[in-house]
């Protein structure tokens, strides 16, 4: 039977030209690179610079993928941009992006799910085209967490940085089976019952301020673990699939040891997970696109393999994406 499919056929990244080494912040705060390593995987991450805005991020991600793409912005009918951390309240950073691509149809918006902001947005893209609402979107995730940081909090501020990347989803026809290219699955889900362990102290409803980031680390982990697994196998059960037919998986790339842990639960072993922890921190909703583009870069993930991305975040809100590259 054959099927509108939503296949990837550009990807890209971008990361601030600023690197922060774990070994600056012993500088102010009592830490050092043993700990933030042991416990996180982490070695460094980018800041952006004073004046570089999230939408500067997404627009430099969305030309590699549109270079990758072989295409250009008008291209484009469609841009779905996943972010915690807009250039404003409004206008949404995927309207400004869109200027900024000279793209003057279609229409764009923003979507706010954290660091699983991803997983939604490739939901959201994948819907609009098997609708028939767009044939070609461009998806992004882009993020400023050094704005949102309490810098003399320990417990948080070693742990993230800024990123953005973008993937064109196209509208092509598949078989309908688990060989097609393009999006085989998506699960999503949220529980609002947890605001209150991840969440931003600040916002334009409550107290007219930006805020920082307020995080319990443990608690978060504990969910973490077991929330992605089951999404992940969900995902897998709903595409007719099991963890042996995945070739690579693309966690959010939080916690070197959620990762390990979510793919023991799964039963993935280590050299079919694609990590980059070490090089980004956590970049929300930019971390899994960003794998992706330096998975793809480096040769790592090839066309036609099957591919497992899942995320994790405040809220909270947590998915899985299975699809065929
Ligand atoms: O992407 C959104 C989802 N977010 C996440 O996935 C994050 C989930 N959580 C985590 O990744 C981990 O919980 C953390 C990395 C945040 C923390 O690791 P942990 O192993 O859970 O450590 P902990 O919170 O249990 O803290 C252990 C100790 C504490 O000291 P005491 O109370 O044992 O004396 C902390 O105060 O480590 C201390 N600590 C630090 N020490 C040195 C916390 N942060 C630091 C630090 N440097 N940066």
């Amino acid at each position: 039977m054959s099927v509108i499919r939503a296949v990837p056929i550009g990807v890209g990244h971008y990361l601030p030209k600023r690197v922060v080494e774990n070994a600056e912040f012993a500088k102010w705060l009592d830490t050092d690179d043993e700990w933030i390593q042991a416990r996180t995987g982490i070695q460094r991450r980018h800041f952006a610079a004073d004046g570089e805005l999230t939408s500067d991020l997404a627009y430099e991600a969305a030309c590699d993928a549109l270079k990758d793409a072989g295409i250009t912005a008008t291209d484009i009918d469609a841009i779905v941009l996943a972010t915690s951390t807009p250039d404003q309240t409004f206008p949404s950073t995927a309207t400004k992006l869109q200027a900024k691509l000279g793209m003057n149809s279609g229409f764009a918006f923003d979507l706010q799910a954290v660091c699983a902001g991803f997983a939604y947005a490739m939901t959201m893209a994948n819907s609009l085209i098997v609708a028939g609402q767009a044939k070609r979107i461009l998806v992004i995730g882009a993020e400023t967490f050094s704005r949102i940081m309490d810098w003399q909090d320990r417990t948080t501020c070693v742990l993230f940085g800024d990123g953005a990347g973008a993937v064109i989803l196209e509208a092509q026809t598949g078989d309908g089976t688990s060989d097609d290219r393009g999006i085989l699955s998506c699960d999503l889900n949220s529980d609002g019952r947890y605001n209150d362990i991840l969440y931003v102290d600040g916002g334009v409803s409550s107290t007219q301020t930006t805020g920082v980031l307020k995080m319990q680390g443990r608690e978060v982990f504990k969910h973490a673990v077991t929330k992605l697994a089951s999404s992940g196998e969900t995902a897998l059960e709903k595409a007719g699939l099991t963890a042996d037919d995945i070739t690579w998986v693309i966690p959010h790339q939080a916690n070197l040891r959620i990762i390990k842990n979510t793919a023991q639960k799964i039963g993935i072993s280590m050299d079919r997970i694609v990590v980059t922890v070490q090089d980004h921190g956590n970049t929300s909703a930019a971390s899994i696109p960003l794998a992706l583009s330096v998975a793809n870069k480096k040769g790592q993930i090839k066309r036609n393999d099957l591919l497992l991305t899942e995320a994790i975040g405040g809220g909270l809100a947590w998915g899985a994406i299975v699809l065929r590259w």
